[in-house]
Order: structure tokens, then C-alpha cells, then sequence
């Protein structure tokens, strides 16, 4: 059984997110979307929150589990039996911080491979800190997260969805 993990912070998950998790789930069996608890970083969602807003827009995919992890990714990995690491590319400026994970893993434990699916280009501009300055200045997010989760990103800033949207 080939199971992959696909790892983040999804604060929140975008569009650009599901893109991703949708066609990584072809290629493997099973995909975690491991998200992760990062008590030192200041999240705008809970780690019960994103993993329950993952589970949520990913129902429809049948070979998909949603978990949080603590610590080293590649001990987590081990954990649940996983070999695979999935992460998106969007463009170049990406391409360095990643390339320095994937072999700083693949270091620390010699069967873990990456693989980098290019983001659509529909997303290749999206990131969660995009779709959280837009919000908490009231601008319209419906077309970089998920229609059941637009409520919730603004409700966080005291806001509702922009007139009309
Ligand atoms: O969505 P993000 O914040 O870009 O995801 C980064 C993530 C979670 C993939 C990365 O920070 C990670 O794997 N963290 C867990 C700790 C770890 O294993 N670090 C070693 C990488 S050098």
C-alpha cells in the first residue's frame, strides 16, 4: 500500500490546497493531510478547526484521512507507516525553502521521498496569508477557499461576506 502524506498548516486550507489533495489522491493508496500543530506559531484557525474544515471539503475523496501531528515530520511518518510526501510548487521563489526540506527528510530518514505537483495556474498566486489579508480587510475571498468556508474565515475578523458574494 503506498500512503503519502501531504503536510501543512492549512491556516486556512485554500483552493490551491484542494487542487493538490485531489490529484495527489490519485497517485497514491491512501494520503494523510497531515496538519500541523505548531503551538509556537500563531494560527487564526484552532488545529481542531483546520483539520475539521479539511475533513469537511475532502468527504468526497474516499482514500483521504485528516490527522494533526506534533514534532518531526518524518517521525510522524513513521508513526503511520508512510513513505511519501506530497507538497505543492507554485512557482520558483517556492522552489528553494522546499528543495532544502525534501533533503533535510530524506537525510534524517533515507526512505522518504518528495514529490512536487505543480499547483494549477488558476492558483499559482494563492497562499492562506493572501486569503487572510484579504479578509481581515473585508475583500471578497470566494474565489480562493471553499464556498463552506468563506463564513468562517471572515467570522474569525468580526466580518461577514461582502454584499452581493
Ligand atoms: O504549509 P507550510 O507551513 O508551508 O508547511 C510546512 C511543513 C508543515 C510541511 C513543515 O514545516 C514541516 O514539515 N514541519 C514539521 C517539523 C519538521 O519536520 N521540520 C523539518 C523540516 S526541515
Amino acid at each position: 500500500m503506498k500512503r503519502g502524506i501531504y503536510p501543512g498548516s492549512f491556516d486556512p486550507v485554500t483552493k490551491g490546497h484542494v487542487d493538490v489533495i485531489e490529484r495527489a489522491a490519485r497517485i497514491v493508496d491512501e494520503l494523510y493531510v497531515g496538519v500541523l500543530n505548531n503551538s509556537a506559531k500563531n494560527s487564526l484557525f484552532s488545529i481542531n478547526e483546520r483539520v475539521s474544515m479539511i475533513e469537511e471539503i475532502t468527504a468526497h475523496i474516499g482514500n483521504v484521512r485528516v490527522s494533526s501531528f506534533n514534532g518531526l515530520l518524518v517521525d510522524y511518518m513513521e508513526e503511520i507507516d508512510a513513505r511519501i510526501i506530497v507538497r505543492g510548487l507554485r512557482a520558483i521563489s517556492d522552489f528553494e525553502y522546499e528543495l532544502q526540506i525534501a533533503q533535510t527528510n530524506s537525510r534524517v530518514n533515507p526512505n522518504v521521498e518528495t514529490i512536487f505537483l505543480t499547483t494549477n495556474l488558476k492558483y499559482s498566486y494563492l497562499s492562506s496569508t493572501i486569503v487572510k489579508e484579504f479578509a481581515s480587510y473585508g475583500g471578497d475571498i470566494s474565489h480562493f477557499v471553499p464556498e463552506q468556508l468563506v463564513d468562517r474565515i471572515y467570522a474569525k475578523y468580526g466580518r461577514t461576506a461582502p454584499q452581493g458574494k
